[in-house]
């Protein structure tokens, strides 16, 4: 995507041909900064303190993490303390694990002369394919907005997302601000209603600050207006992204989704969850039981962070001292309340039988 004239993916490789670039996420949307990773550990670093973010860009970065490790040191045991450590990284999204698992079957079959060069081309076509599986995920969801815009009979389309699932969180085009950036495009009428996502802000700070660089009509909101939203036919559909779908069509994502989903259902609403294959765990069927969800630390929740009105970048407390907290950083929308799935490969119910109808391959 473009910033200011200039395309950006979320991560790529330096000129100097081996250190791996990335936009630092922790400083939007007050500052736009490129920070440089150089070794696997300040990749692993980069995931967790949340500079990269989303289940797509976390897998990516871990491939490149995995590339900056195998040109330290290329023998077996190198490519599996790589591996446990950007493994350990975050929970949640199976993006990590999948890119990790790719990168290793890539390598440990090849001498280790040969590995360094295989995991930076590997990691880019990672990279690449990611871009081309979320435009195709674009062009299929655009589909819903404008068949949202028929139905309408005329006006604008109103879509309410929930966190950052924008090019942010993937390589680029994003997940669920895929197809609306597509029909933006197109010419589509559209207004995106942002829910804030307390407590690490992703919509206020980042979504909010992709659809203005790209001009597309949006409100911000605060977490619990959506519901109220819906009750008065103020959002034709949601999409959103998803950090882990199981093969039964659970899906897990930042922690709220699951209330706008049962708001939808008992509006009428539309809910469809965008998302490329790598984040569908085949191996799970339960998603409420099986996800490990992750706790973050609980400053998350008693702090809030922004721009003072002289410039300056402070965090204040916003709760009562010796209060407790939890942050419990995603939740589980159960397939029922989830209208479909939109993906590469078009879009399906979200239902065993439903993923199996696009990916009988798998
Ligand atoms: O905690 P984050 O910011 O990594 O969470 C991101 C999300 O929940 C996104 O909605 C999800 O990764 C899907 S993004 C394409």
């Amino acid at each position: 995507m473009k910033i200011d004239g200039k395309p950006y993916r979320t991560i790529w490789l330096a000129n100097d041909g081996w250190s791996v670039e990335i936009i630092d996420q922790t400083l939007l949307p007050h500052d736009f900064a490129i920070a440089r990773l150089r070794t696997v550990e300040e990749a692993a670093h980069a995931i967790r303190a949340m500079l990269v973010r989303g289940a797509p860009l976390i897998g990516a970065a871990a491939a490149y993490g995995m590339a900056l490790a195998v040109r330290q040191e290329q023998d077996d045991q190198a490519l599996s303390r790589a591996h446990d450590l950007l493994l350990a990284t975050r929970p949640t999204a199976i993006n990590l694990r999948w890119a990790l698992e790719r990168m290793r079957r890539r390598l440990i079959e090849l001498p280790p002369s040969e590995r360094a060069a295989a995991a930076y081309a590997e990691a880019a076509a990672l990279c690449d394919e990611d871009v081309a599986i979320n435009e195709a995920i674009g062009e299929h969801g655009a589909g819903l907005i404008r068949r949202a815009a028929t139905n309408r009979g005329g006006g604008t389309v109103n879509i309410l997302t929930h966190c950052n699932a924008g090019w942010l969180a993937t390589v680029d085009w994003g997940t669920a601000l895929s197809p609306i950036y597509k029909a933006f495009e197109e010419g589509v009428d559209l207004h995106v209603w942002v829910d804030e996502t307390r407590p690490r802000n992703q919509g206020a700070s980042l979504t909010a600050w992709e659809l203005n660089h790209h001009g597309v009509p949006h409100t911000i909101i605060a977490d619990n207006v959506g519901g109220h939203l819906m009750q008065h036919g103020m959002v034709d559909l949601c999409i959103t992204g998803t950090d882990r779908t199981t093969a039964t069509g659970d899906v897990c994502n930042k922690i709220g989704t699951y209330l706008k989903a049962l708001a939808a259902h008992d509006n009428g609403v539309p809910f469809y969850v965008a998302l490329p294959s790598p984040t569908i765990d085949w191996t799970l069927e339960d998603g409420v039981g099986e996800i490990p969800i992750e706790q973050r630390d609980g400053a998350e929740v008693s702090a809030l962070t922004g721009r003072t009105a002289d410039g300056r970048i402070e965090t204040v407390t916003v709760i009562p001292k010796g209060s407790p907290v939890a942050n419990y950083a995603f939740d589980v929308t159960p397939a029922r309340l989830i209208t479909g799935l939109i993906t590469e490969r078009g879009v399906c119910a979200a239902s065993r039988e439903g993923l199996r109808t696009l990916f009988s391959d798998r």
